[in-house]
């Protein structure tokens, strides 16, 4: 499937994006262990959170089909996964891997988890090295995909020092423990999103939270409740990008999660000079949530705060499109860990940018990026959905045709992209070949 895009436009309207896809991993992956019922409504039906869901019912559970965001999950508790009969495949998905190798660890039962010809060349060490430390036994293929997980390990609690910045690692040394004995510790390097912890304190677990170091007891229960899901910041990214560098914009996106763990997109737009209102500020399940009217406004160069780069990890690519449409430089740094995602996102962004006719400078952590004026051109994606999100939206700038080819992973976060970009105002047509 390929995307092309006629030059210019401008993004007007109110749009609710699809749910967070972090937050929807996490609903059925906490439901399944909570005791009795959880129901979730804005659940993302994208690719990768329907990978957990599917994993969860190929251990017993039973997860309706979700219907409009809106499922309903029978808890089995912490003890109630049954052993899956076959290998678990969660396709593009390093959330579902990687959380899910800290949930198996702690289980009575061997599984195996794989994915995609992506997933299988994604770094997976940053998760067995702290579960191994915990007693977990798990291989791999050269610190890759897949993960044979051996069951029927007894997990201790420890303290992990977190060497990456890493949500997912994080996560993973979370739930391997609630299965643990005794206290399980984390300290990362710079925060993180914490909707691991905010969502277990929903279900009534305890985690501490001192000082930079996250903690908590093993073998209590969670128990199960209703989880509304905000609309996914990181699929926002790209409409509050669009609307800032295309003349006449004026959008609202509703309903938006805006975790201070993950709004370092708003804080570096609005850093480069962007209209970004935040309105009707209010807390929906333990999360902040807003909706977002964002219009057009000039664009200048920036050096993106260091502390601003976990907080916006996964709209990096959206924002050095709004760069190349800035005034001047903007300068990336200390973002390595864009190498390891879908795909090595500043060589994606660094090529695509430069078929667009945008001067760029790669770094081995970063990448400056020259605003200028941007051409058509073709664009690969490297089966990355959010370069063929990023750049889709590099068009209302563009002097020519746009082709984005490659863009099936789009559903993996943000299925029926096409159709609302459409509505709100980009030159946007789908090309299935
Ligand atoms: C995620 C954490 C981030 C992010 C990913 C989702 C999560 O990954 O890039 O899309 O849901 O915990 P890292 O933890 O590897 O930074």
């Amino acid at each position: 499937m390929h995307f092309y895009l006629d030059p210019g436009g401008s993004l007007t309207g109110s749009i609710r994006v699809p749910g967070d896809k972090s937050m929807s991993h996490r609903a059925i992956m906490l439901g399944s262990i909570a005791e009795g019922c959880t129901t979730v409504s804005g659940f993302l039906e994208g690719e990768d959170a329907l990978a957990t869901l599917s994993a969860f019912r190929e251990m017993g559970v039973k997860i309706t089909d979700p219907q409009s965001g809106r499922l309903t999950i029978d808890g089995v508790g912490l003890r109630g996964l049954e052993p899956p009969t076959r290998v678990m495949d969660v396709g593009n998905s390093g959330t579902s891997i990687r959380l899910m190798a800290g949930l198996l660890a702690g289980q009575s039962f061997d599984s195996i988890l794989t994915g995609d010809e992506s997933l299988l060349r994604r770094p997976m060490a940053r998760v067995i090295t702290p579960l191994s430390q915990m007693g977990a036994l798990i291989s791999s293929h050269e610190g890759c995909p897949p993960l044979e997980i051996q069951g029927g390990r007894a997990l201790r609690g420890t303290h992990y020092d977190m060497p990456v910045a890493s949500a997912q690692v994080k996560s993973s040394v979370i739930l391997a423990g609630l299965f643990a004995d005794g206290r399980t510790s984390v300290t990362e390097p710079a925060p993180t999103r914490d909707h691991t912890e905010r969502m277990l304190n929903g279900f009534g677990y305890t985690v501490d939270r001192d000082q930079g170091v996250i903690s908590l007891e093993g073998g209590g229960s969670l128990e199960g409740t209703d989880i509304d899901i905000p609309a996914d910041i990181s699929s926002a990214a790209f409409f509050l990008v669009g609307a800032s560098i295309a003349p006449g914009s004026d959008l609202t996106l509703e309903h938006v999660g805006i975790n201070p763990t993950r709004d370092g997109v708003i804080t570096i737009l609005r850093a480069m000079g962007a209209d970004i209102e935040i309105l009707n500020e209010r807390q929906v399940g333990g999360e902040p949530v807003a909706d977002l009217r964002v219009r057009h406004a000039p664009l200048k160069g920036i050096e993106i705060p260091v502390e601003a780069v976990p907080l916006a990890i996964d709209e990096l690519p959206a924002v050095l499109i709004a760069a190349a449409c800035a005034e001047g430089v903007t300068i990336l740094r200390r973002a390595e860990e864009l190498r390891v995602k879908e795909s090595d996102r500043i060589a994606s962004m660094a090529e695509g940018l430069s078929q667009l006719g945008i001067e760029n400078t790669v770094q081995p952590d970063g990448i400056e990026v020259v605003g200028g004026d941007l051409s058509g051109g073709v664009i690969t994606t490297h089966h990355d959905h959010r370069i063929a999100m990023s750049f889709s939206m590099a068009a209302l700038r563009a002097s020519d045709r746009i082709k984005v080819s490659d863009c099936a992973h789009v559903a993996t976060s943000f299925p029926g992209f096409a159709d609302l970009a459409l509505q709100t105002g980009l030159r946007l047509e789908v090309a299935e070949e």
